[in-house]
């Protein structure tokens, strides 16, 4: 290893790619993917029509929005409606624009790590459904779940969408909810979509386009290193590849480097030897199905109270609720 003088390793972004790449195996984590550009490429992969997940959720969305809209009201006193990983938005505007039209007493609190993405959804709000109040946030899960604690004053509704939960392994997964969990009162409702097990190539053909959009998405992750850490990765020289395993509902993404290389990471005073077809894990996009939700529920000390599913059963939306007693 590399002698690396602890003040070189000053940001989160610089240590876990120090670590990742240091590692046996390689990996780097998928949240780095959403720079500027990142954010791009994937809303290319929410258009592509291979990348079912969208469609299936506004499908949903739209569907079933009045029953979601009075579960979400529920007593009638108003509600705040916290988004984590807000993203461009797309999908919550079918339901904001019902509640709007409805006259709904609500605040939409969107919550992203990237600031591109917050300042887009904010202006498009401002233009399209002025009416709707919006207090956005930009923020790391984790970190902003604390805050969100303090959302007391009356009904909460956190939202999920995307299948995002989907990046985080079970024991992450059970971590995660528990933290939401923890953040929820009784009354309060967390709204969460869950991508389901499916045709296994199904699957493998949404994260495996023809056009190579995805390659493009999970090459960013190199592409932000040679632009942030001053690093010299030849990203022609590795390959998307995408593996499904239908037992445990894991799909999970790899950069495969095509030869042998040195590449050199100057900001992390690091150099990486690269065997021919040695991999860097990037990504995992964990399918699900009703018992498995069930038990990540449970683990969390949250109950399901009802689901939204499309016609085709590609793609489930979840509405949970904090079990009693616990
Ligand atoms: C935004 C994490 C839900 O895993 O399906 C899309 C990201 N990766 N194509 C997913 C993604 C490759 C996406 N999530």
């Amino acid at each position: 290893m590399n002698p690396t003088t602890p003040t070189m390793l000053d940001t989160a972004f610089k240590k876990d790619v120090f670590e990742g790449l240091s590692s046996f195996p390689k990996y780097l984590y998928s949240k780095y993917i959403y720079d500027a550009q990142g954010d791009k490429l994937f809303q290319d992969i929410m258009a592509l029509p291979e990348y079912y997940l969208t469609n299936c959720e506004f499908e949903i969305l739209d569907t079933h929005k009045g029953e979601i809209a009075s579960l979400f009201r529920g007593s009638g006193n108003g509600f705040d409606l916290i988004e984590l990983g807000a993203g461009d938005g797309q999908k919550t505007k079918v339901l904001l624009r019902y509640f709007a039209e409805n006259q709904f007493s609500f605040v939409y609190k969107p919550i992203d790590i990237s600031q591109n993405a917050i300042d887009d959804l904010t202006a498009s709000l401002a233009q399209e459904l002025p009416s709707v109040q919006v207090d956005p946030e930009k923020g790391m899960y984790f970190e902003v779940l604390n805050r969100i604690k303090q959302y007391n004053e009356r009904k909460k509704v956190l939202m999920v969408l995307g299948s995002n939960i989907g990046n985080l392994l079970h024991p992450k997964a059970i971590e995660f909810l528990s933290k939401l969990k923890d953040a929820m009162n009784p009354g309060d409702l967390l709204f969460m979509g869950f991508d389901q097990k499916k045709d296994p190539q199904t699957i493998l053909d949404a994260y495996n386009d023809p056009t190579g959009v995805t390659a493009d998405f999970n090459k960013n992750l190199l592409h932000r290193i040679n632009k942030e850490l001053d690093g010299n990765f030849d990203t022609d020289a590795f390959k998307h590849w995408e593996v499904y395993d239908p037992e445990t509902g894991t799909a999970k993404s790899y950069l495969v480097a095509t030869q042998a290389m040195q590449v050199r990471i100057e900001a992390l005073d690091l150099t990486i030897d690269f065997d021919p077809w040695e991999t860097i894990h990037t990504e995992i996009s964990q399918k699900y199905d009703d018992k498995v939700v069930a038990w990540l529920a449970n683990e969390s000390g949250l109950e399901i109270e009802t689901f939204f599913s499309d016609a085709k059963g590609y793609y489930k939306n979840y509405v949970f609720r904090r079990k009693e007693h616990e």
